[in-house]
């Protein structure tokens, strides 16, 4: 399966913080916001990422990501002129995608809970029809809403409905089969001018394609495009991170953890990262895994134990 993120748009909303660097490039409290859409793929077990943005912003997010080797993994870039609508993502990405499934996921999308990734790992199996998640909300009517019979299978969807037929709306990672660029191919622009998503998993649903999988209680789901919801979602992060003593959406760990890159190198790609407690964080990972395990591990954690002292006391901090 391959992963398209999706990171242009005009990103009004946040006006004027977003008015000269794109949204999906801001701080979710420690990391730049697309790390977050790109730790879900990495934890699905994808590992060829299409990244779709802005002519002007792109350049930027090639700049952070490069090719991905240093994680393990292989990034491909491509512009979307204007914000035409997200399903718009399968059209510029055909050739990318070519006989593959996909996930397309949201460069605004923040989703975090206890047995995600096994939840992903079963959605990145999918072959045939498209699979999509539901999520509750307080306020359905900003998203695409679907409304469920009591088998909890789809019946409907709609696109910011003003009145909502449930609370249960769809958040923005959606799996599908190689058809998809086909299907998006022939769908019409709605009222405000979009390829939108929601009519793209109408199709699905009409040819009894279209599963929902409901996330439960336990998950975090944030979009970030409004002043509120990217406080929250940085609030939410850094509560965690600081209490657990655990990154949330570190791509270098999870590249580690996957067996993407090894040791030394997580190491080489912690050094520069050193002065802040992201690259300490990562530092800790080389020391803590150590046990065990050959010797150039041992001096490698010794090494970057060293490093970390080093910098403790030459910032005059202490643990
Ligand atoms: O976040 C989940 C919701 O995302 C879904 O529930 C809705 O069904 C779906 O339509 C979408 O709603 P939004 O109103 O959040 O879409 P928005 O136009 O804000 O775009 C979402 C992100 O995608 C945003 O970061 C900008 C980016 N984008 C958007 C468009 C329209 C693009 O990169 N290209 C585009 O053409």
């Amino acid at each position: 399966m391959k992963g398209i993120i999706l990171a242009g748009g005009s990103g009004t909303r946040l006006y004027p913080i977003s008015q000269v660097v794109s949204k999906q490039l801001m701080p979710v409290y420690d990391k730049p916001m697309i790390y977050y859409p790109l730790s879900i793929l990495m934890l699905a077990g994808i590992r060829e990422i299409l990244v779709i943005s802005t002519p002007s912003q792109l350049p930027l997010f090639q700049q952070l990501l490069q090719d991905g080797s240093q994680w393990g993994l292989k990034f491909s870039y491509l512009e979307q002129p204007r914000p035409d609508g997200l399903a718009q993502a399968f059209i510029l990405g055909k050739d990318f995608i070519a006989n593959d499934s996909v996930c397309l996921i949201l460069g605004d999308n923040l989703l975090y809970g206890y047995g995600l990734t096994d939840v992903l790992t079963r959605a990145a199996q999918l072959r045939e029809g498209a699979l999509i998640f539901g999520y509750r909300v307080a306020e359905p009517q900003h998203y695409g809403v679907v409304e469920l019979n009591d088998a909890g299978q789809v019946v409907n969807i709609e696109e910011k409905p003003s009145i909502p037929k449930s609370n249960y709306v769809v958040p923005g990672i959606y799996f599908y089969n190689s058809q998809v660029s086909e299907i998006a191919d022939q769908l019409k622009p709605s009222a405000r001018n979009e390829l939108e998503i929601t009519d793209l998993n109408r199709v699905y649903l009409n040819r009894g394609q279209l599963r929902i999988e409901l996330l439960s209680r336990g998950y975090a789901w944030f979009d970030t495009g409004t002043y509120e919801s990217l406080h929250q979602a940085a609030s939410f992060v850094q509560t965690l991170e600081q209490r657990q003593g655990l990154k949330i959406a570190c791509i270098e760990e999870i590249a580690y953890r996957l067996g993407y890159i090894d040791a030394n190198q997580l190491y080489q790609l912690a050094k520069p990262l050193a002065k802040s407690s992201y690259g300490l964080y990562l530092m800790d990972i080389i020391n803590g895994d150590n046990y065990n395990v050959q010797v150039h591990h041992n001096n490698l954690a010794t090494s970057a134990n060293r490093f970390k002292q080093e910098f403790l006391k030459a910032e005059k901090l202490t643990l």
